[in-house]
């Protein structure tokens, strides 16, 4: 069994997808095995981000998961990472295909509606920062 840390983004919370979210890693098969409702202190998605901490895109992807209650999750089931990647689609929902979660929900690269860790390296070291 493999989790992943899944975040579903303001932008996600704010327009009522959260249900949506979980509706289809459930569907699919998964667990939601821990869920937590969060205003995000600025230091743990700094570190979250850690990896883009170089990248011109960093302050405002910060504000932004700042910006409002993010909802917090550990999804498990086999393969989940890879699982829970293919059903998010691509980063930028311009290229991200029907079907996926921001092919099926977003339009901006910026307001992506969620999260899901790369890799299980990373997933590993996010589900530490978030769920401690
Ligand atoms: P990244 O880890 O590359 O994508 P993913 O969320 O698919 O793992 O980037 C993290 C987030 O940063 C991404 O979801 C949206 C934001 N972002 C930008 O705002 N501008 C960019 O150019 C990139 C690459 C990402
Ligand atoms: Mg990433």
């Amino acid at each position: 069994m493999e989790q992943t840390l899944i975040i579903v983004k303001p932008d996600g919370v704010a327009r009522g997808l959260i249900g949506e979210v979980i509706r289809r890693f459930e569907a699919r098969g998964l667990r939601i095995a821990k869920l937590s409702l969060v205003d995000a202190p600025k230091e743990t998605v700094e570190s979250h981000y850690d990896e883009h901490r170089s990248k011109p895109f960093f302050a405002d992807v910060v504000a932004y998961l700042t910006s409002g209650p993010i909802a917090v999750m550990a999804v498990e089931g086999p393969n989940a990472v890879t699982a829970c990647r293919a059903m998010m689609g691509a980063t930028n929902p311009a290229d991200a295909a029907p079907g996926t979660i921001r092919g099926d929900f977003a339009l901006s690269l910026e307001e992506n509606v969620v999260h899901g860790s790369a890799d299980p390296e990373s997933a590993h070291r996010e589900l530490g920062i978030w769920f401690p």
